[in-house]
């Protein structure tokens, strides 16, 4: 007998053996053994031998990415809710919730098709409903989000076949939501072997970036309405001073950041000692406050400096001017792209690589007509001439 396959079997064994053991020997731990291939097997089964990881796992987003609504009932979140279907639906209607976990949730209907509407997204900060896809009708927007949504997503088309039949769901998947396989990759052979040769891990920002992107080419930061838009990390760290950095030289790889304070492994002063010294501000604002302001929106902007997500661009650009300077259209030339010089936008398409002050420090201070935090009212010539230098 080929001696992989022998530990292989020990190891699955005693994983089994381990579990009728939690399970009270009553010998109703109903999980198949995998098989030998090299095919999808479900977090389930990664989960019997690897509890830890499991268990942060399912405390972060990914996970809950897309949720399968069975039984009328609605989805269960860690540390969100989302209780309402949009009018005209019941959770009846509903075959899958899609997010729900960060910042707003939309809905698949009972035919794989996206819902859409004046009053259709959930959005977790104001518990209420907002727009998404007006324009276009019930009933005809299809699922093809799978590739960053799902495990083991195939791009199928109108053509199908179609997850669960669902002819607007325009392919499939293992799972939904993103599980151990969507970053180590099928785990069906390692799962009966147990060696580490037949699993995958990729530490490097390209792993992350396969979906925290949005532009094609991952080489712009494409912005709308005044704002970055959101699920663009990759660009916007790429952008700037961090360009060398990987998403887990700050992140766990398992634990998410959103609820947890330890998803966040590295803070900013073991790198930058001396700014850290050296920050005027003290506790009245942190290095994220400024580095990491919310310039990016994903479901709603409390003002016009401040939207919903923290931006990974980190670097300010310190001229007395404001957002209409950080956005460019294509009638900029590439050699704009991350300078720090004025350039006026019409049509804002795309940010450079840095942050105006507007976006970094009203989220405390206020404009000259009072739009922005409650701290004090800074114009963006005071804001420029305090912000020079700021760490010197
Ligand atoms: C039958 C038990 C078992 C199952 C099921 C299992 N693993 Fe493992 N896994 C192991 C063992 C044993 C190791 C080696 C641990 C060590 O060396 O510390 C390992 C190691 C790993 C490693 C680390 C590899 C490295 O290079 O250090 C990863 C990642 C991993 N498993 C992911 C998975 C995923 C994903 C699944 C589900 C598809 C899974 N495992 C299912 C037993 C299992
Ligand atoms: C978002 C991507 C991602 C997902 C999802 C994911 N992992 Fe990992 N995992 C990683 C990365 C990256 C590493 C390597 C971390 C390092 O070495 O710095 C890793 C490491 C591991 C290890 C080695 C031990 C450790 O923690 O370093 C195991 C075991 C493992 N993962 C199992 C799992 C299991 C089981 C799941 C699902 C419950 C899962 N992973 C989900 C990215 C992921
Ligand atoms: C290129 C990968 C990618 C594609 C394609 C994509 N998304 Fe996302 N989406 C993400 C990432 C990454 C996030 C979370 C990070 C962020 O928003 O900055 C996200 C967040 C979301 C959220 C908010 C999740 C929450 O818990 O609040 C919703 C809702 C959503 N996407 C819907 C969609 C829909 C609908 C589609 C298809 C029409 C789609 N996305 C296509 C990557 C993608
Ligand atoms: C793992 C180390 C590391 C960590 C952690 C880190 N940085 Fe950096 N940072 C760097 C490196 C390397 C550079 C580029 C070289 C330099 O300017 O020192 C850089 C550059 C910068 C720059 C200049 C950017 C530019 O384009 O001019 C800013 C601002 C910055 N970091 C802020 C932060 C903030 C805020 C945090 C915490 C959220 C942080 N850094 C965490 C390593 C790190
Ligand atoms: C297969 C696609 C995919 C990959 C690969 C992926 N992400 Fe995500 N990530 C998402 C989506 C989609 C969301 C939104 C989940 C939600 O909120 O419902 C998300 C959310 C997050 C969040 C915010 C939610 C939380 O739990 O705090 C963090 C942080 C994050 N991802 C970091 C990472 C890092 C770091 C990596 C690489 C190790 C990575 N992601 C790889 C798709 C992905
Ligand atoms: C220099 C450190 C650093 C690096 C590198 C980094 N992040 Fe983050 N990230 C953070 C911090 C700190 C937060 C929490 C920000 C806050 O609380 O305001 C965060 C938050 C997030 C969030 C949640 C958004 C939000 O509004 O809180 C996502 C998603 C995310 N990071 C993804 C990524 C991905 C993907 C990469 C790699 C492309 C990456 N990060 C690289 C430090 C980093
Ligand atoms: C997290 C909140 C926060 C952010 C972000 C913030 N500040 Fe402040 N700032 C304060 C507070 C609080 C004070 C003291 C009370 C006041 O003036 O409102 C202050 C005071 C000031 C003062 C008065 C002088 C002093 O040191 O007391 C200046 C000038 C200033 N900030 C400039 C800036 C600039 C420039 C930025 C952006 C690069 C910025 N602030 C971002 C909270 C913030
Ligand atoms: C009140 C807002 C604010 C806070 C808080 C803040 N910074 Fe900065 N930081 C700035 C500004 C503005 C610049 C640009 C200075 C310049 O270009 O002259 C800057 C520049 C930097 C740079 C680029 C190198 C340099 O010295 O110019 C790094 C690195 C940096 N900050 C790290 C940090 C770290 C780490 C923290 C937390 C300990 C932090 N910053 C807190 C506003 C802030």
């Amino acid at each position: 007998m080929h001696r992989g396959l022998v530990v292989g079997l020990a190891v699955l064994l005693s994983a089994l053996g381990a579990m009728a053991i939690v399970a009270g020997c009553g010998g109703h731990a109903a999980i198949a053994p995998p098989g030998p291939d090299d095919g999808y097997v479900g977090a389930a089964v990664c989960g019997i031998c690897h509890r830890a990881e499991m268990d942060d796992h399912r405390a972060a987003g990914h996970p809950y990415k897309l949720v399968k609504i069975t039984g009328g009932l609605p989805p269960v979140f860690p540390f969100s809710t989302v209780p309402l279907t949009p009018a005209g639906y019941s959770w009846n209607d509903i075959t899958y919730v899609i997010g729900g976990y960060g910042w707003k949730a939309r809905y698949v209907d009972r035919n794989g098709y996206i819902v859409t509407g004046d009053a259709v997204q959930y959005n977790l900060a104001t518990s209420a409903f907002g727009p998404y896809e007006a324009t276009v009708p019930p009933g005809t927007k299809p699922y093809d989000c799978g590739a960053c949504h799902t495990t083991g997503w195939v791009a199928t088309g109108a053509a199908g076949p179609h997850q669960d039949g669902l002819a607007g769901m325009y392919g499939t998947f293992s799972e939904p939501g993103i599980q151990c396989e969507a970053c180590h990759g099928p785990g069906g052979r390692h799962a009966s072997t147990g060696n580490v040769s037949d699993i995958r891990i990729d530490r490097t920002a390209e792993a992350c970036g396969q979906c925290h992107y949005r532009d094609a080419a991952k080489q712009r930061i494409p912005a709308k309405e005044g704002f970055i838009q959101h699920h663009e990390q990759f660009e916007e760290m790429r952008s700037a001073g961090h360009r060398a950095l990987s998403c887990l030289d700050c992140h766990h790889h398992h634990k998410g950041s959103l609820y947890s304070s330890e998803g966040i492994t590295r803070n900013c002063q073991g790198c930058h000692s001396t700014q850290a010294r050296n920050s005027a501000h003290g506790n009245r604002a942190s290095c994220e406050d400024c580095h990491m302001a919310q310039a990016t929106r994903s479901a709603l902007a409390p003002t016009q400096y401040q939207g919903d997500v923290a931006t990974h661009i980190f670097r300010i650009n310190t001229n007395p001017v404001g957002k209409a300077a950080m956005f460019y259209t294509d009638a900029v030339t590439a050699s704009h792209r991350g300078e720090l010089d004025e350039v006026a936008a019409t049509s804002p398409e795309y940010a450079h690589g840095f942050v105006t002050l507007d976006f970094a420090c009203y989220s405390c201070h206020r404009d000259e007509n009072g739009v922005g935090g409650t701290g004090s009212q800074k114009t963006l010539a005071e804001l420029s001439a305090y912000a020079r230098g700021y760490h010197d």
